[in-house]
């Protein structure tokens, strides 16, 4: 059954119009996701849940169970007392569960931190945010951007994978930049001849469709640059570069969800549902490390989870809470394609000094970005 094509937002087509005909990927993923009043995340769908039944679209692992937070305390405590740190910081918070497990767990360990600040670009999650974590107002702040310096433990799930992304098509051997353009009253790709590389060449001369993280990279070195003290902790799905510049990865990995369903096809139903892609994290280490920070680890959700003790105490729970467990550490989940990138400030004021983040205590793959 085929549905009527939704019609294009009117601020999508001027800004089409308004840059000569054609945006850059990276640019129509911008607006699709983000532009005020119809991006994705600034518009009213519910988004996050675990049935498509609440009107949501996919789940995240905070909203799966509040476990994922819990575990993560034991990270985000340590984390803190080995930089001498009062604050933590979370981008893109989503719903606020993250936040309300964190908070609720680190105060019952004594790790509470003096503030918890919120950078978030959706005002409308921003708003949903203010609303879930009320009771906790005198400590929770939202900001708008980075300060010029920070101290403090950042965190950030399923962020990066949602950041705009340059698409790049090898075609008849020649890199290509996808660019979105008007075709009547649709969208169509065009492919303009670009100097644009991925960071390796993917074997093979046949066509080949990726993504290149540039933004994310961007954001990574812009935090490294301010952050004076204190450790990053960045959770979201991918693989290092060779795994993700493989010749059998020759689709690409952009992907959009809606009601639980995912296709991969972003020039439709633009605004109602997320784009999103994998990481390519050996870009996402060199970015930090090329900025000063130092790589703590880098390992799969599941190990991380299980380091921090997600497991403990939890043999007689309930099942409902023992399967999400599962979901969060099961290869076939979300154990194995997500993973957990660590790093830690390393400046002249605090220089790093070997501690080991307990997250990465067994299994830290580092070695393979
Ligand atoms: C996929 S959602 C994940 C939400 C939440 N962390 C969770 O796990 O449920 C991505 C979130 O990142 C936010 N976001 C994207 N780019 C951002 C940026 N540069 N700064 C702050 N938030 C950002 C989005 O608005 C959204 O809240």
């Amino acid at each position: 059954m085929h549905s009527l094509p939704t019609p294009l937002p009117p601020a999508l087509t001027e800004a089409i119009v308004r840059a000569g005909g054609r945006l850059g990927f990276d640019a129509f993923m911008a607006l699709a996701l983000y532009a005020p009043g119809w991006g994705y995340y600034s518009g009213g769908r519910r988004k996050f849940g675990t049935l498509p039944q609440s009107g949501s679209d996919f789940v995240t692992a905070p909203e799966l169970s509040p476990h994922f937070g819990r575990a993560l305390a034991a990270q985000v405590a340590q984390a803190l007392q080995a930089t001498a740190c009062a604050q933590v910081w979370e981008f893109g918070a989503g719903s606020g569960a993250l936040a309300r497990q964190l908070i609720a767990q680190l105060d019952q360990m004594g790790a509470g931190p003096d503030r918890y600040v919120i950078v978030e670009l959706s005002a409308e999650l921003r708003a949903r945010q203010q609303e879930t974590l009320s009771d906790l107002a005198s400590r929770v702040q939202w900001v708008d951007a980075l300060p010029e310096r920070l101290e403090a433990v950042v965190l950030g799930n399923e962020l990066l994978d949602a950041m705009p992304v340059h698409l790049l098509l090898r075609k008849a051997g020649q890199w290509h930049e996808r660019g979105v353009v008007l075709q009547g009253d649709r969208l169509a790709w065009d492919d303009q001849p670009t100097q644009l590389r991925p960071p390796i060449e993917p074997p093979g001369t046949g066509d080949y469709l990726t993504e290149l993280h540039l933004q994310a990279q961007a954001w990574v070195r812009s935090l490294a640059d301010r952050l004076q003290r204190g450790a990053v902790f960045l959770i979201d799905y991918g693989f290092p570069e060779a795994e993700y510049y493989h010749p059998q990865r020759h689709m690409g990995t952009l992907m959009c969800h809606q009601a639980h369903r995912a296709d991969a096809d972003p020039l439709q139903q633009v605004g109602e549902k997320d784009i999103t892609s994998h990481l390519d994290f050996t870009a996402i280490a060199l970015a930090g490390q090329d900025a000063g920070l130092q790589v703590l680890g880098y390992t799969s959700q599941a190990h991380f989870l299980l380091n921090c003790g997600l497991l403990e105490g939890m043999a007689d729970a309930p099942l409902q809470e023992r399967v999400m467990l599962q979901k969060l550490i099961h290869e076939h989940e979300m154990g194995e394609l997500f993973k957990v990138i660590g790093f830690a400030a390393n400046t002249p004021t605090c220089p790093y000094d070997g501690w080991q983040a307990i997250g990465f205590n067994a299994g830290d793959r580092s070695h393979t970005l």
